[in-house]
């Protein structure tokens, strides 16, 4: 799988097709990809027409998408991804994730009402794992794994599994290096995908604090660029590849692009990453308030490894 992928959450219908292109024609390989991201469709299309002209070859692209909440029924995984497939013009996927470990009604897009969620007893995470494992043998998708699960989520689904997730993707940078989850998932051979590398600075204000610290702005990551003769947003990538993270830095312009794509060229010395993983500032950009709360049956014990 390589390490470098292009994130297209919160790319917009309009703009992810030509980021898409871009990135394929600079050289990347792997697509992260998400039915709830409502682009499926647009990067299927620029998928499709990058392989019918000869760009690229299936077998050389490594494509990712996401079961959503609404669909974690045994019955309901495998058409969930049915349709993501038909959306990214695909007959495979090359790895599919359960999104989050919360389980909302058919049909719902965020759940706002206690009446629109399902409880662990309704739908226990197990249950969604084996729709999972039966879309893996079937051939849907080649590997399979989830999203935002802390040790306690992932040793749940993996006393009864058949298969044990492969990958975990969940948020990670200097201010969240998730030490102890990396930890436990490399001692049970499930790898790390680090989403929101930058800080997810584009994401809707509703989802963000006023007081929010902005990751590309700290003086250890804008020191090290200086040093470095890069971008922040290269010094934060390549943070995730010096620990042998997969890192899926999304971006929608041409030139941020390739140079997200170059930062695999960025060398620290010992101790320029020893600054980094000391930076001393803590700080979850997705703090999962939308899954939780008086309407929801799911705490942040459900989501997190550890508080903040
Ligand atoms: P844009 O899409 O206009 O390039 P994350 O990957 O943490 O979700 O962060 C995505 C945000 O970071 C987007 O606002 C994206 O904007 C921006 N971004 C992506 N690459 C770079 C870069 N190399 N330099 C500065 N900002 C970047």
């Amino acid at each position: 799988m390589p390490l470098l992928g292009l994130g297209t959450w919160k790319s917009k219908p309009g703009e992810v097709y030509q980021a898409v292109k871009w990135a394929v024609e600079a050289g990347y390989r792997h697509i992260d990809c998400a039915a709830i991201y409502e682009n499926e469709h647009e990067v299927g299309r620029a998928l499709e027409e990058l392989m019918q002209t000869g760009r690229v070859k299936r077998e050389d692209l490594f494509i990712t998408s996401k079961l959503w909440n609404s669909n974690h029924r045994l019955e309901d995984v495998a058409p969930a991804l049915k349709k993501t497939l038909s959306d990214l013009r695909l007959d495979y996927l090359d790895l599919y994730l359960i999104h989050w470990p919360i389980s909302y009604k058919q049909g719902v897009g965020f759940a706002r009402t206690r009446e629109e969620f399902y409880t662990y007893h309704d739908i226990p995470l197990r249950q969604t794992w084996l729709g999972m494992e039966r879309v893996q043998e079937e051939g849907l998708t080649r590997h399979i794994g989830v999203s935002n699960f802390n040790s306690a989520k992932l040793k749940e689904i993996m006393e009864q599994a058949t298969q044990y997730p492969e990958m975990n993707q969940v948020e990670l940078h200097p201010y969240l290096p998730q030490h102890a989850l990396v930890d436990f998932c490399r001692a049970h051979h499930i790898g790390i995908t680090a989403y929101s590398p930058l800080g997810s600075g584009d994401r809707h204000a509703s989802m963000k604090k006023e007081d929010e610290p902005r990751l590309m702005e700290d003086p250890v990551v804008q020191q090290l660029a200086k040093e470095l003769n890069c971008s922040p947003a290269q010094v934060l990538i390549a943070y995730a590849l010096h620990r042998d993270i997969v890192v899926i830095p999304k971006s929608v312009n041409e030139t941020r692009i390739q140079q997200n794509l170059e930062a695999a060229a960025v060398k620290f010395s010992e101790e320029q990453l020893k600054r980094l993983l000391q930076i001393g500032k803590a700080y979850r950009f997705l703090d999962g308030g939308p899954f939780v709360g008086d309407q929801s049956p799911y705490s942040l014990k459900d989501l997190w490894e550890e508080a903040l």
